[in-house]
C-alpha cells in the first residue's frame, strides 16, 4: 500500500485530499506544521509526501531539505500559490517531483503528477534491482577469490575457466541468462574445495587414493553448499557434474551422455584445458595445441564432441591456435593411427 502524507496548514484541503486518495487505496496521513510532517516522515516512511511551501512554523522549503536529509527516496510534491513559481523552481532544484497550484483539480493531481510520481518510483525500484544483482555478482566473487586464496596453484583459474566458458555458450547463441548462469557457476565451479585440507591441495607429489576421494568430494561439497540459497540452485547443479563424462566413468553420479547437464559438459572442457595449460604442483603447463590435442582425443569418451569442436572454434577466433595448427594436429595422428594400424595388422 502506498503511504502519503499531506502537509498544509489549511485543514480543510488536508481533508479533501485525505478523503480522495483514502478511496483509492492510499493509507494517509495528515500534518497541520513542519516539525508534525518531519516526525511523520521518521515514523511512519510515506512514499509521496504533498508538501505546502507556506506553512506557520518552518518554511516548506526547509521542511523539504529536512525530509530529503532524513530519506532520499521519497516522492516530494509541493503545494503552492500563483505567485509563489520562483520559489517552486528552487523546490526542484531541491529535490521535489513536481508542484501544483491552488487551486487544483483533483483529478489532475491524480493523473498528471501522480503519473510523474510513480515511473519516478518504479525507476528507483528499477536501481535497486540492479543493485541487488551486482550485490549478488560481488558474492560470486568473493567465494571464488577466497577459494583461489587457499589453493596456490589454481590462482586466476576460476576466472580463466569462466571466460572459456562464456565463450563457448555465446559461441551456441544461448541466451543472456544461461550466459550468466554459465559465467557465475564456473567461477564457483571448484567451491567445494574449501573444506580439503590444505596439505592435500597443495600436495607436490602424487596423491594417495584416499585423498584422490577426497578431492573427488569437492563436486557434491560444492552443491551441497550452494543449493541452500535459492538463486545458486541452478548452479549447484552445474557443479555438482562438472567431472562427469561422457562414457559415463567421471564422478560423483556416473552419469552418461545425455543425462549430464548441458552446462556442465561446457564446465568440463573449460576446466580441463585451463587446467592443462596452467602450472600445477606435480607438472609444469602444455601448450595450447598439446591441450586442444587431448580434448581432441578426449572425444566421445571424456567430452561432447560437439562441445569440443565449438570450443576450439573459440580459440581459433582468439587466435590462440590457428585452422592450420588444427589440421596439421589432425593430419599427424590420423598418420599415428594409420601406423598403428599397419603394425597391428602387417
Ligand atoms: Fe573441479
Amino acid at each position: 500500500m502506498i503511504k502519503l502524507l499531506i502537509v498544509d496548514d489549511d485543514i480543510g484541503i488536508c481533508k479533501v485530499l485525505q478523503d480522495f486518495f483514502e478511496i483509492k487505496g492510499y493509507k494517509t496521513f495528515i500534518a497541520l506544521r513542519g516539525q508534525k510532517a518531519l516526525d511523520l516522515i521518521e515514523k511512519e516512511k510515506p512514499h509521496l509526501v504533498f508538501l505546502d511551501i507556506g506553512l506557520p512554523d518552518i518554511s516548506g522549503l526547509e521542511v523539504l531539505q529536512e525530509i530529503r536529509k532524513r530519506d532520499a527516496a521519497v516522492k516530494i510534491i509541493m503545494i503552492t500559490a500563483y505567485d509563489e513559481e520562483d520559489k517552486m523552481r528552487d523546490a526542484e532544484k531541491n529535490g521535489a517531483s513536481d508542484y501544483i497550484i491552488k487551486p487544483f483539480s483533483l483529478e489532475y493531481l491524480n493523473e498528471i503528477t501522480l503519473r510523474k510520481v510513480y515511473k519516478q518510483l518504479f525507476d528507483d525500484l528499477r536501481l535497486k534491482h540492479s543493485k541487488l544483482i551486482s550485490t549478488f555478482e560481488q558474492i560470486v566473487f568473493t567465494l571464488a577469490k577466497t577459494l583461489e586464496k587457499k589453493d596456490l596453484y589454481t590462482r586466476g583459474h576460476s576466472e580463466r575457466v569462466s571466460q572459456y566458458s562464456v565463450d563457448i555458450a555465446k559461441e551456441l547463441n544461448l541466451s543472456e541468462n544461461e550466459v550468466i548462469i554459465m559465467s557465475q557457476a564456473a567461477l564457483l565451479h571448484d567451491i567445494g574445495k574449501i573444506g580439503i585440507k590444505d596439505n592435500i591441495l597443495n600436495k607436490r607429489a602424487p596423491l594417495l587414493e584416499e585423498e584422490m576421494n577426497e578431492i573427488k568430494r569437492h563436486t557434491t561439497t560444492g552443491f551441497n553448499l550452494l543449493q541452500i540459497i535459492k538463486s545458486f540452485r541452478e548452479h549447484a547443479i552445474i557443479i555438482k557434474h562438472h567431472h562427469e563424462r561422457i562414457d559415463g566413468n567421471g564422478y560423483p553420479e556416473n552419469k552418461k551422455n545425455e543425462e549430464i547437464p548441458f552446462l556442465s559438459k561446457i564446465l568440463a572442457i573449460a576446466d580441463s584445458y585451463d587446467a592443462m595449460t596452467s602450472d600445477r604442483a606435480y607438472r609444469k603447463r602444455l601448450l595450447p595445441i598439446e591441450a586442444i590435442k587431448r580434448l581432441i582425443m578426449g572425444k566421445g569418451t571424456q567430452f561432447d564432441t560437439m562441445l569440443v569442436n565449438v570450443f576450439v572454434n573459440t580459440l581459433i577466433k582468439k587466435q590462440v591456435v590457428t585452422p592450420d595448427d588444427i589440421k596439421r594436429l589432425i593430419y599427424n595422428d590420423l598418420i599415428i593411427q594409420s601406423l598403428y594400424y599397419n603394425q597391428a595388422n602387417g
